[in-house]
Formats: C-alpha cells, sequence, structure tokens
C-alpha cells in the first residue's frame, strides 16, 4: 500500500518534471520573492503615498555651495546604464526580493547627469582617452593617455613633448596642498588611473617590457609604472592601491619573495625604489601586499601607502581565493581614513575596474556583483564623510554592450530566462563577444538547461570577437554634496573634473570667480524648513481628497 502511493507520487513528480521541465528554474525567483506580489501594489494609495514620499525627498534637497574640502571620484569601469539597472536588481534578487525597487547606494545621490563618452577620434571610447577627459578635464585619442589630441596613438616623439600634456586634477589637488588617493581593483598601471598621473602614446606601456614588444625603446618611451615612481603627480600621491605588481618588479626577483616575479627587463625594483625614495623625504611609507598587511591597525599612521595585491589584475570579488586580497571597500576605507589626516582635504580617486573587464567576457553575473560592490564602496564613502564638505562624484567611463530585454515577469531571475513569443533566452545578452561562438544555433539552444548560478555563465551575444566591446551610449553621474547640483542634465564627460575642480577652488577652476560667492547659502537656498512645512500640508491634503475618494 504504502509502495503503492510512493510510486504513484514518483511517477506523477516525473509526469511534472516532463511536462514543466527547467520551467521551474526561471520561475523560481518569482515564487520565492518575499515581497511578490506585494499586496500594497493593487492599492493605488500605496503608490501615491511612495510618490509622495520621493517628491517630499527630493524639496528637502537643499544647494550646497560651500567650497568642497574634499573630492571623490567613483569610477565603475564599463558600468553602463543597463549594468545599473541589472545590478540593483541582483542587489534585491541576493536579498530574496523581487530587486526591481531596490537601490545600490549611489542613487540615493539628490543629483543625477549623463555624460557624453565620445573621444576626439572614436565614435565609441576605450578607457584612456576617457579617463584623459574624467581626469584631465581634455577629450583625446583613443588609447592614449595624459595627452592632448596631436598625439596620435604610439607616437612617443610627441607624447614627450611638455606641449602635449595634459595635467589631471591631482596634479591641481596637490598644488593646493591636497592629499591626493589612488585605488583599483585592475592593475594601478591600467588605463583609468593611468590617465591621472602618466603621459603616454599607449595605454598598453605599463612596463619597460611592454614597450619593448612593441619595439619600442624604453628609455625614450617611459612606461606607466616608473612614471607613477618617479614623476609628479605619481610622486606625491599618499595612498595608491591595486593590482599588478607584475609592472614594477624585476624578472629576476628574489624567488622565495612573496611578491612573486616581476616582469620588468631593466632589472629596477620600482616598489623598493618607491621605498627608498619617500625615506630620502623623512616620510614614513608603507608597502603592503595582502589584505592582511592592509587591515594593519596603524597603517594609517604612514605619511605614504602602497598597496599592490596581486601580481596581475585582483581577482573577481566572486572568486574562491579572492578573501586573500582585500575588497574594494575595504581599500576605500583606508584611503580614506589616512586621507582625513591632510588638513588641506584631498582628492581620491576609486575605480571599480572589474565590471569591465567581466563583462569584455560576456560574463554579466560578475559584471553585476561587481558593480554591487562598487556601491558598497560608496554607501561607506558616505558615512566617512560629510556632504557639507565632501562633493562625491559617481560615474563611468564608457558603456558596454549588455542589453536587457524580453518581458520578463516580476521577480524573474535578472540572471535567468524569459519566456516571449514561444521562445525561452536570457533576460541579458550581449551584442558581441567570445560567447557567440559557444552556441552553435542560438535559435535552438535550450537556455533551460544552462547554469545560471555559476559566475562564470557567458551570457550569449550575436557576433564573434574575442572581446566584447564598449558601447557608445551615455553613462550616468551621480553627485552629492558642494556643488553637486551642477552634475544635471546633459554633460561633456571632460566637464566632470572642471566641475569638481570649481567645487573645491583649486586647478583651473579656482581662476573663475563666482559671482555670488559666499552670498547664498545663508539665504535663500536652505529652503528645508518651508519645504518641510509645504510637503507636510500636500501630503495631508492629499491624502484626505484619496480617503474621500
Ligand atoms: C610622430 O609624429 C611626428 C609629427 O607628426 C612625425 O613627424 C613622426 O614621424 C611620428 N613618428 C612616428 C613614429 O610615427
Ligand atoms: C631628514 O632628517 C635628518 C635627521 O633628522 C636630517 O638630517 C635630514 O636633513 C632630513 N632630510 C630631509 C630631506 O629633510
Ligand atoms: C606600526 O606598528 C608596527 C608594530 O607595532 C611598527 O613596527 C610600525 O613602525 C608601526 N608603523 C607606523 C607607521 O607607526
Ligand atoms: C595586468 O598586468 C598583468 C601582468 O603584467 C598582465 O598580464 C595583464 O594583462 C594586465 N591586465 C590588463 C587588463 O592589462
Ligand atoms: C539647512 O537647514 C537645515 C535645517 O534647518 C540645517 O540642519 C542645515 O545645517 C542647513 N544647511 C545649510 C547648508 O545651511
Ligand atoms: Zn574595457
Amino acid at each position: 500500500m504504502r509502495v503503492g502511493v510512493s510510486l504513484f507520487l514518483l511517477l506523477a513528480g516525473v509526469a511534472v518534471e516532463v511536462a514543466y521541465g527547467g520551467l521551474s528554474k526561471y520561475r523560481y525567483t518569482v515564487e520565492t520573492a518575499k515581497d511578490l506580489p506585494a499586496k500594497e501594489e493593487y492599492d493605488a494609495k500605496y503608490w501615491d503615498k511612495n510618490a509622495f514620499k520621493s517628491l517630499n525627498e527630493r524639496l528637502d534637497n537643499y544647494l550646497v555651495t560651500n567650497k568642497a574640502k574634499n573630492l571623490i571620484l567613483f569610477l565603475g569601469d564599463g558600468m553602463s546604464i543597463p549594468t545599473i539597472t541589472a545590478a540593483r536588481i541582483y542587489l534585491g534578487q541576493l536579498d530574496q526580493r523581487a530587486g526591481e525597487n531596490a537601490k545600490l547606494s549611489f542613487e540615493n545621490f539628490p543629483y543625477t547627469g549623463l555624460s557624453k563618452t565620445y573621444c576626439v577620434d572614436k565614435q565609441v571610447a576605450d578607457s584612456a582617452c576617457t579617463s584623459t577627459a574624467y581626469l584631465g578635464g581634455v577629450k583625446a585619442n583613443y588609447g592614449t593617455l595624459g595627452v592632448r589630441a596631436t598625439v596620435t596613438r604610439g607616437n612617443c616623439s610627441l607624447s614627450n613633448d611638455p606641449e602635449n600634456h595634459v595635467h589631471s586634477i591631482l596634479m591641481w589637488a596637490q598644488e593646493a596642498g591636497k592629499g591626493t588617493g589612488l585605488v583599483t581593483t585592475a592593475n594601478i598601471t591600467d588605463a583609468s588611473p593611468a590617465g591621472g598621473y602618466s603621459h603616454s602614446a599607449d595605454r598598453y606601456w605599463q612596463s619597460d617590457r611592454d614597450v619593448v614588444e612593441q619595439n619600442l625603446d624604453p628609455k625614450y618611451c617611459p612606461d606607466i609604472a616608473q612614471q607613477l615612481i618617479r614623476n609628479k603627480p605619481g610622486l606625491d600621491v599618499k595612498v595608491i592601491m591595486g593590482g599588478g605588481r607584475k609592472k614594477f618588479l624585476p624578472t629576476n626577483n628574489k624567488p622565495d619573495s612573496p611578491l612573486g616575479p616581476g616582469e620588468r627587463l631593466d632589472g629596477v625594483n620600482l616598489i623598493e625604489e618607491w621605498v627608498q625614495e619617500k625615506k630620502g623625504r623623512n616620510k614614513t611609507a608603507k608597502f603592503v601586499y595582502n589584505r592582511k598587511g592592509l587591515l594593519a591597525k596603524n597603517i594609517t599612521s604612514s605619511d605614504f601607502i602602497f598597496g599592490l595585491f596581486q601580481t596581475s589584475d585582483m581577482l573577481y570579488h566572486l572568486e574562491e581565493e579572492a578573501n586573500e586580497q582585500p575588497t574594494l571597500e575595504e581599500m576605500t576605507r583606508v584611503a580614506i581614513e589616512r586621507l582625513q589626516k591632510e588638513p588641506n582635504g584631498y582628492y581620491l580617486f576609486v575605480e571599480g575596474a572589474l565590471i569591465d573587464k567581466a563583462h569584455h567576457k560576456n560574463m554579466a553575473h560578475r559584471a553585476l556583483d561587481e558593480t554591487v560592490e562598487f556601491s558598497k564602496a560608496i554607501e561607506l564613502a558616505v558615512k566617512l564623510t560629510n556632504e557639507e564638505d565632501t562633493l562625491i562624484v559617481v560615474t563611468a567611463d564608457h558603456a558596454h554592450t549588455l542589453s536587457m530585454s524580453g518581458y520578463p515577469e516580476r521577480g524573474s531571475d535578472i540572471l535567468g530566462v524569459t519566456e516571449n513569443e514561444n521562445k525561452i533566452y536570457t533576460t541579458l545578452a550581449y551584442m558581441n563577444g567570445p560567447s557567440a561562438n559557444l552556441y552553435k544555433d542560438i535559435e535552438t539552444h535550450d537556455f533551460r538547461k544552462d547554469d545560471f548560478s555559476s559566475d562564470k555563465y557567458v551570457y550569449p551575444s550575436l557576433i564573434t570577437l574575442e572581446d566584447e566591446t564598449h558601447g557608445g551610449d551615455d553613462v550616468a553621474v551621480y553627485a552629492r554634496g558642494p556643488w553637486s547640483h551642477l552634475f544635471t542634465g546633459s554633460l561633456e564627460q571632460h566637464v566632470i573634473p572642471h566641475i569638481m575642480a570649481f567645487a573645491a577652488k583649486i586647478g583651473p577652476g579656482a581662476l573663475m570667480d563666482l559671482e555670488n560667492e559666499n552670498s547664498n547659502s545663508a539665504t535663500s537656498l536652505n529652503m528645508s524648513f518651508l519645504t518641510s512645512l509645504r510637503i507636510y500640508l500636500f501630503v495631508t491634503i492629499g491624502l484626505m481628497i484619496i480617503k474621500k475618494l
């Protein structure tokens, strides 16, 4: 009898499984999401109340027109707008919620604008010309760093000419007596941070070996790593953190060294040179190479901190060995705590670099996870700083080809599939990239059988390329703190450092005379009280009307 029932249940189970197969997989999140369908969403009053709250927050915004003491730029490399949307859903779903109304930390910032990312010679940008724009304030050619567009890619004689050099906001900040910092999850010599301290006709000349491999003379075309250690403003950067130790160490680096082998052909140990140079100036300097070293108690008492946590780019947060390296949030904490000791304030650049690296491989899961890591670092920076004296700007250098499509149900797994016109396919997909090779016939591929829980899953793409490309669409800018209201509307990317400098009265912006420099903050702009009164009345009357209806 018992056996009969069990057998019946088993057969029934198999039948259901056959009939509805993997379908349950993509409905998984819909069924388990705690807040879906949220009963109150069927009530119009819920949306009204929700809107009033949002309106109230907006009316409470006031213009902060103090001089910014501190400036922080958070750069999500390749953090396109679809990446932001998908990452916020991913964030909510990590918490077993439907996800669409979750918020990344910077989505709470009061002011938002759009940034146009094209370069002088390209419609779709790379991370080098864009770095020259958002750090140097000048649009340049694809692949070039810290030089104006008269420098064509690969031409050293042009990039050696000081006339062609673009000086970045790190230099402007140092000239104003501020401390500076650079934090990234890529090689510290990679394009985004390098636009802040180098002048190079090619972003890939990161070590002397890279230069030699292009049949050029590193004595004539100085590599990016040595520019960081030997030249201004790199020489005076108080906090440097990221990956890429190989670029700084010689090939014959001691085999038993925990730093691992290097790739430099000139036999120079640039890390040792960095330490000696600071000692020569009677400064304390600390080099660290792992998470433990960075989290040591008194690290922020050093004048200078240099952390290189991997021989190459840092690992994705989801990779198993990533717990040996600090998170972006941990690096950001040490950087801010150190720079807060600067009497004249600071400029800090923090890059979430692996969003881009994951997209290039069509690994959307990792790209979203790195976006969440980036968001955590920003959340911490908000907690550690004061809106009245610290301007925080969050943006991306360029977009990617990720798209989010179909008509998935609310709460559908953002990493899973959607069903449309009887076809089942992933909600996330790319225009191009390495994955195109893997799907022999994308029309008949059964996506329901794919393992979306793997962070290495490659999302489908149309055109086969070794590397998925960047996208040319505008990217978002989010800002909070002094003069953050200037980051609204449609901006050219190179305007970003000029507005930041203006807010702090440094660099070329310091020359600009603002007519109402000191007059307005005390008078008309702080409307908190009046707007609170107004919105209180508005909400009360609004709710009364709704009740009547
Ligand atoms: C670099 O540019 C200069 C000026 O346009 C040109 O004369 C020179 O041939 C270029 N060098 C290389 C290596 O392309
Ligand atoms: C460093 O300190 C030593 C001893 O206090 C002093 O003799 C030397 O001149 C200082 N060097 C610099 C560059 O300030
Ligand atoms: C930090 O503490 C260690 C161990 O107590 C000490 O050797 C080191 O000099 C200290 N560093 C600084 C910068 O104070
Ligand atoms: C980072 O540096 C390593 C070591 O030189 C190199 O193999 C890797 O390609 C670099 N990463 C990027 C994105 O350039
Ligand atoms: C604006 O008003 C609020 C509330 O009265 C106050 O807490 C805040 O410090 C004021 N801000 C400025 C910049 O005056
Ligand atoms: Zn890229």
